[in-house]
Order: C-alpha cells, then sequence, then structure tokens
C-alpha cells in the first residue's frame, strides 16, 4: 500500500531531494521534514571553501528557496529533533515533546565530525566544519596574519587550508597518516597536493600525532597545539577535520540494523519495510564493486534520496551508480570517479608538473576508479569504461595524449 503520510528525519541534500521527488512524482500526502539545524537544507560543499572566504552570501547556499516548501505544502519544522522513533506505533518523538505519525520514515541524517579526543578540544578558537553555524563561527576569527593550526590532511582540512592562504592566514597542517588524503586518493595525488599546498606557504606535517591543544595560562583559549613529539604549533584557531561518523543513532536504538551507516538494501530499505535511508548515514551494497560501501558525498545523497522516494511511490529504483566526489583546492579541480581503494595498480596520465593529469586505479586490469586534476576531458570517459568494467591497454593509458575512450 502507498504511504498516505511521509516524514523525513534530516534536512540537509538528502531530505530536500527526497521531498523535491515526491512531490514531482505526485505524492499527494502529508510530507514533513524535520531537522536539528536553524537553516532549510543548504548545500554544503561550499562551507569550506566560498562561504569560507566571505565570498557568498548565506541565501544562496539555500538548496531551494522558503517558497519551495510552502507552494509544494512541506512542512519543514526547523530546530527540532527527532529524539525516538517507535517502530510499533509508527510514530516518531521529537525534542519538544510532540508525536509525528508516519506510514513511511526516511531517515537522511546524514554524518557528524569525528571528535579528536585529545584535552583542549573544548577551547575557545577551536572548531569543527560540518554546518553553516560551525563556518560562522570560524570566519569570525580568520584575517590575515591569524595563526591557523589543522588537525587532518583530508578533504576538509585541505579545502580550509587552501581558503584560509589566500585570505592571508599562517597555515599549518597536521596529519597523522604518512601522507595527505590518504583515505581517497592514490600516493601520487597526496604528493601532488602536499607540493602545491607547500608552494602557496601551506606547512605541511604528515606523521603528526597530536597530544593536546593547549591555553596560554588561565586563559581559556587555545594558544598550542602539541604532538606526540613534544613539537609545539602556535596556534589563534584550529581546525579538526579528522574524518566523519555516520549519524545512525537514531535508527540504532529503534533496532534498525545498522554497520558503519544504517545498513539499506540497493532500493534504500532498511530493515523495517516502513523506514527508508539515504545519504552520507547509510550503508548500500555495491553490486559494481561486491561490498557494501558508505559514502560521504552529494551525489551518493540525491541519487539515494530520489532512488528512496520512487521506490516510497512503489517505482522500482535500483540504487547502483559509479559513485563521484570532488574537491576545489586552489585553482585545482580534483575530481575522483570510482572508489579506488583496493586496488592493485596506479597508472599515470600525464605529468603532475604540468598541473594537468589523471590517476587511474586498477584491479586485476578493470579501470576501477579515476582521479581528475584540472582534466575534466578524463572523467566521462572515465566514468563510462568504470561501469562497463572495461581493461585499458596499459600503454595507451599512460599515453595523456590518446583520449580515455580510446584506450580500450
Ligand atoms: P577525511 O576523511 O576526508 O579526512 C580526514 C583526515 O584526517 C585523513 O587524512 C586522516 O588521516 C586524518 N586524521 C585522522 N585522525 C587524525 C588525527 N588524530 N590527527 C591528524 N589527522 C588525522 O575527512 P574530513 O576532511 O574531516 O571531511 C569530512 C567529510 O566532509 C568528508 O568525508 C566529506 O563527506 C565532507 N567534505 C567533502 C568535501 C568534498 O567532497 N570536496 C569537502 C569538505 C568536506
Amino acid at each position: 500500500m502507498l504511504p498516505d503520510c511521509i516524514v523525513i528525519v534530516g534536512a540537509g541534500q538528502a531530505a530536500a531531494h527526497a521531498a523535491d521527488t515526491l512531490r514531482r512524482k505526485g505524492f499527494a500526502g502529508k510530507l514533513t521534514i524535520v531537522g536539528d539545524e536553524p537553516w532549510l537544507p543548504y548545500q554544503r560543499p561550499p562551507l569550506s571553501k566560498k562561504y569560507l572566504a566571505g565570498a557568498m552570501e548565506r541565501e544562496r547556499l539555500l538548496l531551494r528557496p522558503a517558497q519551495f516548501y510552502e507552494t509544494r505544502s512541506v512542512d519543514v519544522r526547523l530546530r527540532r529533533r527527532v529524539e525516538r522513533i517507535s517502530r510499533s506505533e509508527q510514530r516518531v518523538r521529537l525534542d519538544d515533546g510532540s508525536t509525528l505519525p508516519y506510514d513511511a520514515l526516511l531517515i537522511a541524517t546524514g554524518c557528524r565530525p569525528r571528535p579528536l579526543g585529545v584535552p583542549g578540544v573544548d577551547l575557545e578558537g577551536v572548531h569543527y566544519l560540518r554546518t553553516l553555524t560551525d563556518v560562522e563561527r570560524l570566519r569570525a576569527g580568520m584575517s590575515a596574519g591569524t595563526r591557523l593550526v589543522i588537525v587532518g590532511g583530508g578533504y576538509i582540512g585541505l579545502e580550509v587550508a587552501a581558503t584560509a592562504r589566500q585570505l592571508g592566514l599562517d597555515v599549518t597542517v597536521l596529519e597523522l597518516a604518512d601522507r595527505l588524503m590518504s583515505r581517497v586518493v592514490s600516493p601520487q595525488v597526496s604528493a601532488f597536493y602536499a607540493t602545491e599546498h607547500g608552494h602557496r606557504g601551506v606547512r605541511i606535517v604528515c606523521n603528526a600525532k597530536v597530544r593536546a591543544l593547549e591555553a596560554g595560562r588561565g586563559a581559556r583559549r587555545v594558544c598550542t597545539v602539541v604532538t606526540e613529539d613534544g613539537a609545539r604549533y602556535p596556534a589563534d584557531v584550529v581546525v579538526i577535520g579528522v574524518g566523519v561518523q555516520p549519524a545512525d543513532e537514531l535508527a540504532s536504538a529503534a533496532g534498525l540494523a545498522c554497520e558503519n551507516g544504517i545498513v539499506v538494501d540497493d532500493r534504500c530499505r532498511t530493515s523495517d519495510p516502513a523506514i527508508y535511508a539515504a545519504g552520507d548515514c547509510t550503508s548500500h551494497p555495491s553490486a559494481h564493486y561486491g561490498r557494501r560501501l558508505r559514502l560521504e558525498s552529494v551525489d551518493n545523497a540525491v541519487e539515494q534520496a530520489a532512488s528512496a522516494a520512487l521506490n516510497l511511490l512503489g517505482i522500482d529504483t535500483v540504487h547502483d551508480k559509479v559513485p563521484w566526489f570532488w574537491s576545489d583546492q586552489y585553482d585545482l579541480k580534483l575530481i575522483i570517479v570510482g572508489i579506488g581503494q583496493g586496488c592493485d595498480s596506479v597508472v599515470l596520465r600525464g605529468d603532475p608538473a604540468s598541473r594537468a593529469f589523471s590517476c587511474c586505479y586498477l584491479q586485476g586490469g578493470e579501470l576501477c576508479a579515476i582521479d581528475t586534476v584540472n582534466r575534466a576531458q578524463d572523467q566521462m570517459a572515465g566514468r563510462k569504461l568504470i561501469a562497463a568494467r572495461a581493461h585499458p591497454d596499459l600503454d595507451k593509458l599512460a599515453d595523456p595524449n590518446v583520449p580515455l575512450r580510446e584506450t580500450c
């Protein structure tokens, strides 16, 4: 039976897209979004880039204007948390004590920053970066000459480093691993980004394990970051970007299967047939990669939201696209297509020194992922070859003058 009443928990990218899809596909029942932030669903990618730089208005972050929700009768409850899901009664309880009944529930709670478990993380001047509110606080403390120490050399760390350098801050990045962005890219791409940041004056320190953040005597504000080897880094502001955790507590407390995120099938259904989940908070099966994936990306949030919405309306829709991700740092556009972790070889297309190259990841000769840096022409072709499980000719692949689609 199709639902008459749908509640979406979370008010991020997946929630907005699901609501839009539901209404566009003719869902005329009651539709409610509950989100604990004070803002209508907004884009997160600009937060570490243009918005942090002060080069974008807050209104422009909104995924859809307020009018969109009004005209489509989407009841958006902001500054409200869902505290409990009662599956037997098919209702959710909010933090103001009210309850909302549902025929179908969509959980789109996203991720939250992984805490850095060292003394001093609660000092003034120490920031995580996930929400618009986080960025507004951080931005207030960023001016030319400010000494910024960033803990974590992943997406957040490096995008913030690039933005901050462009604003004239003094920037140090402390990365635990032996190279930057090791979760997502090959050593070749890591080395390229280390060089680029170095050229722009960012101090990159790898193998750096933070032991504590310290304030000056009698003060509450951070002034030093201390690492295990005893090195001390003066800091006016600290940004922590050491990864995220799926926000799956609500689902888990309701007894839904969770394992590195809310377990969903390829139609975004959880272990309860009345409950779906989409976006960063989920772990889904990938037929292409033959394992479960939890993806932290806008593309995945949008794809899963669409799939969940359509399946909720009885339109059978499998979610199994080749994923993609991007990162903008300075004038460098990194686009990652597919999942390269676990591959057995890497082939470079082009010289990183030219600042336009690609890095191809293969497993048993099959192309499983590609990173492109300022080489967008490889992106679309790469996506098709990956989806087709292509086995490119390695010599042609290594020749940047051979179009990627002609390497097979
Ligand atoms: P991340 O997983 O990309 O990077 C975290 C980095 O912190 C890793 O390099 C890791 O080795 C390092 N690390 C872990 N523990 C550490 C420690 N104790 N000390 C120093 N370094 C440590 O996660 P990040 O950068 O926090 O970003 C979180 C999420 O935000 C991303 O996964 C993504 O969903 C989103 N995001 C995406 C962007 C994009 O796609 N362009 C941009 C910004 C954020």
